[in-house]
């Protein structure tokens, strides 16, 4: 049988590197339990001297207690090193660099549209779209261009039926608009939207494209006042410096008509492969509004003028950013999606 000095030095050596809370668990069975050492102690009583039973009894209590004392301090100590232990096992590493979310652009046609959209915000205009889907009279007959007209054949055109043709130019908005309008003064609206042709589609051709038709009527709207305006767009889209001029040309909506050149933002109008060796760029088509149009709508053209002008978006949106296929804009190649990010 153990001495009692040597049980209580050996319980509490082991108490003291109990290593966790089972290992302690264990002792405290062991020591304390029904078969354990101390209670064999308790046995040895009975064989004592009466006189020595009750300092004996005490010693063992004592005992008892003392080890129960420890065994708790030290559940305490483990429990709290076991929780650390826990956290510390359990922590998220938040210095780990997270996962990228990739992060999406503008179209360039968007972005093209919406800065147009910007500028003439800008100067009063009111922002209009109308329906892909048009007929003869909006798209053709009120913007001055009859049945036997030759110039309905400058705008092959898909036909749905006999009547009804996805739009070939946002023309056909201004139409709507000048007739929903009259006979109140003024208008200004910029209309964007798609437009569509039957093309063969190639790099500088497509059978849908964007456009964006500008229209402002009111009491002497001149050509100079549609200089002005364009003016601003150049130097807008294409910097401070742009120049532009106007050269006649022909539409039947719009009498004078004029092609508008911008000074190449290339080579500054010195002559290079994008102006083609001539310093002008063509940006678009305007023109004074046609009396006939201007009838038709429902306004006095001795009372009121106004200037109309199309711009293709895709052919600004080429010349901005130097895109030389115009199909890129439609085939979806993130590639060239993701170059736009630096256009913001
Ligand atoms: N509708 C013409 C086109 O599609 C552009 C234009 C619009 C010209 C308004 C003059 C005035 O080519």
């Amino acid at each position: 049988m153990m001495n009692f000095d040597d049980l209580h030095q050996e319980a509490k050596k082991k108490i003291l590197d109990a290593k966790d809370l089972k290992d302690l668990n264990d002792l405290r069975v062991y020591y304390l339990g029904k078969k354990g050492p101390v209670q064999a102690l308790m046995k040895n009583m009975k064989d004592l001297p009466k006189a020595e039973k009750p300092a004996f009894g005490k010693k063992v209590n004592e005992l008892k207690q003392d080890l129960n004392q420890r065994i708790e301090a030290k559940r305490d100590e483990l429990t709290i090193l076991e929780m650390n232990h826990k956290i510390e096992k359990e922590k998220i590493d938040i210095t780990l660099p997270g996962r990228r979310t990739r992060s999406a652009n503008l179209h360039p046609l968007t972005l093209v549209t919406e800065q147009l959209e910007d500028l003439f915000i800008g100067l009063g205009y009111q922002v209009i779209e109308g329906a892909d889907i048009t007929d003869d009279e909006y798209c053709f007959e009120r913007a001055n261009i009859p049945k036997d007209h030759p110039a309905r054949a400058m705008q092959d055109s898909l036909y749905i039926d006999e009547n009804y043709l996805l739009r070939t130019h946002t023309t056909a908005i201004q139409m709507a608009v000048l007739e929903q309008n009259a006979p109140n003064l003024p208008i200004k609206v910029v209309c964007p939207g798609k437009v569509y042709r039957r093309d063969d589609d190639d790099a500088t051709h497509s059978h849908q494209f964007m456009q964006m038709e500008g229209l402002v009527v009111g009491k002497h709207v001149t050509l100079s006042d549609l200089k002005g305006t364009l003016e601003f767009l150049a130097k807008k889209m294409f910097g401070q410096d742009r120049q532009i001029r106007f050269r006649p040309s022909y539409f039947p909506f719009t009498e004078p008509s004029v092609e508008v050149d911008v000074s190449c933002h290339i080579c500054n109008g010195k002559g290079c492969p994008t102006c083609k060796g001539t310093g002008w760029i063509e940006i678009l088509g305007a023109g004074e509004v046609h009396p006939n149009v201007l009838k038709m709508a429902g306004y006095d053209p001795n009372e009121c003028s106004g200037f109309a002008f199309g711009v293709g978006i895709e052919r600004i949106a080429m010349l901005k950013y130097g895109i030389d296929d115009i199909r890129h804009f439609y085939t979806n190649d993130q590639r060239f999606s993701d170059l736009f990010d630096r256009f913001e």
